[in-house]
């Protein structure tokens, strides 16, 4: 049996193997590192960050869903300033890529957050959150409109030489005209895709299980959903690469995102029953490519066969 190489390269970032974690999922690294040899995986996409501290929203912020979970944690961070301090550093001096994740509340939020952070030691790239309330636009997120996707991308691109990816949401009526204002604003690679809107009752209180009403609905559940996403993106521009995220918990989830046409793929909620699934996830993926002959990622990716 052949061994396969796993090796990808991300938007001109070379990653040993195509497995990074999804952000919010494992915090900045330190948090992790007792759980799996984090040496194992392609990069670490740390928690959202945003230039100053936030304490989050009111629990309760996590509800259970028939194979998935709904959040709403409401960007609970320590600020850029910490996290360039402390977590980059600390990535950095254990040779783990990182890769920043930026909120913001408008533009001028993002452009000041990544101005912080671009040419740090250790960063590979910084990953847009554009999942956020834009409160110059009633609040709207920038990640529902192609004119605040453009918007905030241009804005940062200008200002920042590191990698750009964009991370872009599944609620949207043409996924393909976000994608395309993001690459035409200058993104390098999009991250797809972000939680899906939903909501749970708890029909004795009369209440809704997140404080807020409704959050965000993640794992197996939004898997479907994720790989149409990747497929729709990639076919529409398949020079940009992606990183697929959505519901994966196997290495054979991993290689279905590939096949439908990410560069890299994100582990998420498979983190918090499985504090090692990332890594798990990077090791199987490795056997199943040298199980099936596969010399590497690049050989499958985007190769889906769609009749008609
Ligand atoms: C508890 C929780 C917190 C999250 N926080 C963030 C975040 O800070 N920034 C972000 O871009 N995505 C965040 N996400 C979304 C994930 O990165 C990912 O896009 C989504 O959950 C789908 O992947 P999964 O099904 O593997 O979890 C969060 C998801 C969960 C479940």
């Amino acid at each position: 049996m052949a061994v396969s190489d796993p090796a990808v390269t991300l938007a001109g970032v070379r990653l040993r193997n195509p497995i990074v974690t999804a952000s919010g999922c494992f915090g900045s690294g330190p948090e992790m590192a007792r759980f799996l040899d984090l040496g194992r995986i392609g990069a670490v996409v740390c928690k959202t960050v945003t230039l100053e501290p936030r304490a989050g929203i009111m629990p309760p912020r996590g509800a259970e869903t028939p194979a998935g979970m709904l959040n709403a944690i409401g960007l609970q961070n320590a600020g850029v300033e910490r996290f360039r301090a402390r977590d980059l550093p600390w990535l950095a001096g254990r040779g783990v890529p990182a890769i920043a994740s930026v909120g913001g509340h408008s533009v001028g939020d993002y452009v000041a957050c990544a101005e912080r952070l671009d040419g740090a030691r250790g960063l590979v790239a910084i990953e847009l959150n554009l999942s956020c309330p834009n409160l110059e636009d009633r609040g709207f997120m920038f990640a529902l409109s192609a004119g605040g996707t453009a918007q905030v991308t241009q804005a940062v691109r200008r200002v920042v030489r590191v990698p750009l990816l964009c991370k872009l949401s599944p609620d949207v009526t043409d996924l393909v005209e976000i994608a395309g204002a993001a690459v035409r604003g200058g993104a390098d690679g999009l991250s797809l895709i972000n939680t899906t809107l939903g909501m749970a009752i708890d029909t004795r209180t009369l209440r809704p299980k997140l404080s807020t009403g409704t959050g965000g609905l993640s794992g197996p559940a939004i898997r479907p959903i994720a790989v149409r996403c990747v497929w729709q993106v990639h076919r529409a521009f398949p020079a940009v690469p992606i990183v697929g995220i959505g519901g994966v918990e196997t290495a054979e989830d991993a290689l279905e995102m590939i096949v439908a046409g990410a560069t890299a793929v994100g582990v998420g909620t498979a983190s918090f029953s499985n504090p090692r699934a990332a890594q798990d996830v990077a090791e199987g993926l490795e056997r199943l490519l040298s199980e099936r002959g596969i010399p590497g990622p690049d050989a499958v990716r985007g190769r889906v066969e769609v009749q008609g």
